[in-house]
């Protein structure tokens, strides 16, 4: 039992949270890193030594950051069909013709870098649905600082933040700023889909302002048709349905209808979860009807015990203060994973369903079949939307692997220079040709077609080209 004391205490402690709370920030940051001397990003874990044969995914879909290192020297590299290498501005690439053992380094990371991809984000707890981990309408996003390259696909549905910063810089673009890069020459051209929003509605706190948006479903549909194919299995015995989640939810829900401040129920949860903050993760959003829920996930396995213990406390505590709660539920006993023994029979059927998902995906995302198949040679100036956000720092080259083009760097001992804007971006070559064995091949084999979009689709042809889709896919079973 408390006492009034405690409980004016309480109220107290509740009006110095606020004030805290309310000064809180809510920011996401992108996360993917794609530096040349990030060692992750190569296949061995190592970045690639003096004279080394350079290649990259046929597929690569992004732009990739040659470091300003002075002395980047390689003996070959194998360019993506589509994709983009950002150099610093009087940087240097250097090709020599010590091509004997030339060790081999290959570019680890493969597609497109999408907005819409969770994965791509920090800033929330494993508790939020997937819609929720994306930047909101009330989000302040930072990008990476101005040094480091930045390609992202914007989504295909248009989309508002409240302010978007670099890492290095403490102030936001301001809307006119950020507006403006859509105009910029390191900007594929195409929607330019993240806005800012009515700085009204991008509050934490007003009752019925959503993550994005009255109706999220393109937008999370968009997010699902990327996340969907990582749930993985289902942990739980009854999984919840939670709104903006795109896999079925094992953990705890609190709901009350009450359209009270999101801050204030918060409140509440921390502090009656505050015992279990080692085992479960704990997210206050606001319901689709207006109402708020708390979902509570545990951050390993899912156990079941631990969720029914934290739920029943935070039912007990909100219904102390005062709060009306009108669900109090969890996804019941956990479950072992055992389909290995169940699931032989309908492997190929799952298999195809997988393919038809994925494919769906891509057109929806606004590729035409060729872009999706065949890998068509125009496709670098045609993604879209990806962007680059480091205006001064570096340069911009920009090398298309076009059928007709002349991808030749010729042997010239000296320097050749390209004038851009009045910005001179020097390309240093020593040796000889420019090697581009995906330009070779092409001329070799006249025929050699990835895939002939006017001819009718096999299954089989589809389903290869897929699958190589599907290996880039990273199976993240978070669920
Ligand atoms: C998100 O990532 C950035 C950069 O990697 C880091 O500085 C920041 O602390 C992270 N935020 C959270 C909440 O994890
Ligand atoms: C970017 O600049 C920061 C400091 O200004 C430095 O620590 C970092 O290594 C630089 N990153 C790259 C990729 O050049």
């Amino acid at each position: 039992m408390r006492g009034s004391s405690a409980s004016f205490c309480k109220t107290v402690l509740c009006v110095i949270l606020i004030s805290e709370y309310s000064t809180a920030v809510f920011e996401k940051h992108w996360l993917p890193d794609l530096e040349w001397q990030t060692a992750s990003n190569w296949a061995d874990g190592h970045i690639p030594e003096i004279d080394s044969h350079v290649i990259f995914p046929e597929q690569t879909r992004h732009a990739v950051g040659i470091a300003a290192a002075s002395d980047l020297r390689l003996s070959e590299i194998d360019l993506p069909r589509q994709g983009l290498l950002a150099l610093a501005r009087n940087g240097q690439l250097q090709l020599s013709d010590s091509r004997a053992n030339a060790k081999i380094s290959r570019w680890s990371k493969k597609g497109n870098l999408f907005w819409a991809d969770p994965a791509n984000w920090n800033g929330t707890s494993i508790a939020a649905p997937h819609l929720e981990r994306v930047p909101c309408r009330q989000d302040d996003v930072v990008l990476p600082s101005v040094n480091r390259t930045l390609s992202i696909l914007l989504p295909v549905r248009e989309i508002e933040v409240k302010s978007i910063r670099l890492s290095n810089e403490q102030q936001p673009f301001t809307e006119w700023e950020w507006e403006d890069f859509q105009d910029r020459r390191e900007f594929s051209r195409g929607r330019f889909t993240v806005k800012y929003a009515d700085p009204h509605l991008a509050t934490h706190d007003c009752s019925s302002c959503f993550c994005q948006g009255d109706s999220q479903s393109d937008y999370l549909e968009e997010i699902c048709a990327i996340q969907r194919p990582r749930c993985g299995f289902t942990g739980c015995e009854y999984p919840l349905t939670v709104e903006g989640h795109c896999c079925l939810y094992c953990g705890g829900r609190v709901y009350t209808r009450e359209k009270l401040a999101l801050m204030t129920v918060q409140i509440v949860a921390d502090e009656a979860l505050e015992g279990y903050a080692g085992k479960v993760a704990w997210h206050t959003r606001r319901a689709w009807d207006g109402g708020v829920e708390i979902l509570i996930k545990e951050k390993d396995d899912y156990s079941g015990i631990t969720i029914q213990e934290a739920v029943e406390n935070l039912r007990e505590m909100l219904q102390r203060s005062g709060i009306d709660v009108m669900i109090a539920e969890t996804a019941g006993a956990a479950m072992k994973d055992s389909r290995l023994a169940v699931t032989l029979g309908p492997f190929f059927g799952a298999a195809l369903a997988v393919i038809a998902l994925l494919l769906s995906a891509f057109l929806y995302f606004g590729y035409s079949l060729e872009n999706v198949l065949s890998g068509c040679m125009e496709a670098v100036s045609s993604v879209r939307d990806g962007i680059r956000a480091d205006k001064q720092k570096h340069g911009f080259a920009r090398f298309e692997n076009v059928p007709e083009g002349n991808v030749q760097i010729v042997n010239n001992p000296g320097m050749s220079g390209r004038e851009a804007d009045g910005n001179t971006e020097i390309t240093q070559v020593a040796g000889g040709r420019f090697e581009n064995p995906l330009y070779r091949s092409k001329r070799s084999k006249e025929e050699h077609k990835i895939l002939d979009i006017d001819a009718p689709l096999s299954l089989t042809i589809l389903k290869g080209k897929i699958d190589d889709r599907l290996q880039d896919e990273e199976m993240d079973t978070e669920e």
